[in-house]
Formats: structure tokens, sequence, C-alpha cells
């Protein structure tokens, strides 16, 4: 079955929300792009104390904006109820004013893959959305996404979704130390290749910490150059982007939306995830 017939187009942008001065930001905000991360990828016990509390609060914001969800909402009202939980809970959204992102999480519909800018336009029964949110929280971030349907959603869609999360989980389940980080994406393209969805490669799971991007790579698909051996401390993303088409995509000229080329549907579930002695812990838990 055909679920969608109409392409996603640029709506308006409101402005932008405000923080209270009391809310510390992440060094980056005011600038064009945040400085390079040069330490070490194992944080210590208190990072990760610390990064539990951002991580609950960004798992909780994306329920509080999934509260919302229906046909005829927008994605600038989630935007707003998940902004001002986000500063009601004392967290700055890392996305508002990263590498000038104008908003407080991402929401990305149907064939837009990732970084979609929460605008006027009103969701459509059938559509699928992905709503990802950061919190930055005593210095340091919690990332998670997840997809949901508006509505009614085509059984293509609601299976597209559900096996991404279980793409995610997988590839949770392959962290390991001693492993190296390529058997990640591995777990998660072989178990992709089943359904034949495509794995999107441009976009990765990332290092997240005190950084929002520390420069460690998770690829979703299987490239065994990827061979940085894991460690129990580690904190990394996990955000496989699967296609029901073809992934590969383009961007926008707004600078951020990334879209599949052949308009094909796209789910995508992230966690933020601690290497632990024997496996991995999820951060991102409401
Ligand atoms: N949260 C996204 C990720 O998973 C990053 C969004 S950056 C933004 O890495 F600028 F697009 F918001
Ligand atoms: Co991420
Ligand atoms: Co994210």
């Amino acid at each position: 079955m055909i679920a969608c017939v109409t392409a996603i187009k640029p709506h308006p942008i409101s402005p932008e929300r405000s923080v209270p001065d009391s809310i510390a930001r992440p060094a980056y905000v005011g600038k064009s792009r945040p400085e390079q991360y040069d330490g070490p990828h194992v944080q210590s016990p208190e990072t990760i104390t610390k990064m539990r509390r951002a991580g609950r609060i960004a798992a909780q914001a994306i329920e509080v904006g999934a509260t919302l969800i229906a046909p005829g909402v927008t994605t600038d009202a989630i935007d707003a109820a998940i902004h001002d939980f986000l500063v009601a809970n004392d967290a700055y959204p890392s996305t508002l004013g990263y590498r000038g992102f104008p908003k407080s999480c991402c929401t990305s519909v149907n064939e837009v893959i990732c970084h979609g800018i929460p605008d006027a336009r009103p969701l459509a029964d059938g559509d699928l959305l992905k709503i990802d949110v950061t919190a930055f929280v005593d210095g340091v971030h919690g990332d998670n996404c997840a997809t949901f349907g508006v509505g009614e959603i085509d059984e293509d869609s609601r299976l597209l979704m559900e096996r991404t999360k279980e793409a995610m989980e997988r590839g949770i389940r392959a962290v390991r130390p001693g492993r190296e980080i390529s058997v990640i994406g591995r777990v998660i393209e072989s178990f992709a290749k089943r359904f034949d969805y495509g794995v999107v490669r441009e976009y990765t799971g990332h290092g997240v910490h005190s950084a929002f991007h520390s420069g460690l790579v998770i690829p979703h698909y299987d490239n065994p150059l990827y061979n940085e051996v894991i460690e129990p401390g580690m904190t990394f993303t996990v955000e496989p982007m699967l296609a029901l088409g073809n992934p590969s995509s383009h961007v926008w000229d707004d600078g951020w939306t990334v879209v599949t080329n052949d308009g094909s549907r796209v789910a995508q579930w992230e966690t933020t995830l601690v290497v632990t002695d024997d496996g991995a812990e999820v951060l991102t838990i409401a």
C-alpha cells in the first residue's frame, strides 16, 4: 500500500523561544560551531551520574511532546511543549543554537530522515513523526529520538517503525567491552537487510557527554574501518535511520532538513548509553 502522496515542504518557523539566564548554556550557543572535543571517550562515574539525569529529562521531554501528536497539530506546537518542559526542569534544549539550529528539538516527518525543523505544518493523518530531543543538564547532554504514527498509519510504516526500534535494540545488545565499534552497525544492517530496508549512512551515532557530538562515530551499517575497541565508561548514541526505499539523501536549502531522494519514508530511534563491564546501560529512560 502506498501511504504518502504529498511530499513534505518547508513551512514558516516561529520566532526563537527564550531560555532563562539561570539555565546554563552549552559553550557552542552563540557561536557558529562547537569547539572540537579532544578529551577521552571514557567518562568518569560522576559524569555518568549526571548523564542519567540529562538522559531522563530528554526521554521525558519526548513523552511530553508525544502526548500532543494528532492530525492538525503543528510540529511547532510540539516544540513549544518540549521547550517549556526542558526549561521547567532546568535543562537547556541542546539543539537550540547548535550550529545555528533554531529550535528545541528536531521533528522529522515521513521522508525527512533527520534534523527536521519544527514549523507551522499541521500533522496529517497517517504521517510518521520522529521526535529527537537532547537535554543539557549540569554540563552534560542526553540525546534520544523516537518515531510515532499520527492517527492511523499504514502497515508498511508501522512495521518500519517497529523494526527500526528493534534494530536499535539489537545494536545496543551488541555493545560489549573488547568488541569493536563496527559490531553495532554490522548487527543493525544485517537485521535491516532481512526486510530490504535502506540503512542511512551519512548520519551516524556519536560519542556524547560534555560534548554533544564528541567525534567518536558509531555507524549503523557494516564498516570494519570503525575498529575502535569498546571500553567500559564510553558514552555514545545508537540511532539508526531505516528507509522503506533508498536511503540516499539531500539537504533542503534551509541547511538542515535531510530527506530521502526517492521520497521513501524513514523511521529513527535513538538512545544514549554507557558501556558497562558486560554490556550497556541505557541512560535515556523516562
Ligand atoms: N539530536 C541529533 C542527533 O541525534 C542532533 C541534532 S543537531 C540539530 O545527533 F542541530 F539538528 F538539532
Ligand atoms: Co544523536
Ligand atoms: Co538525537
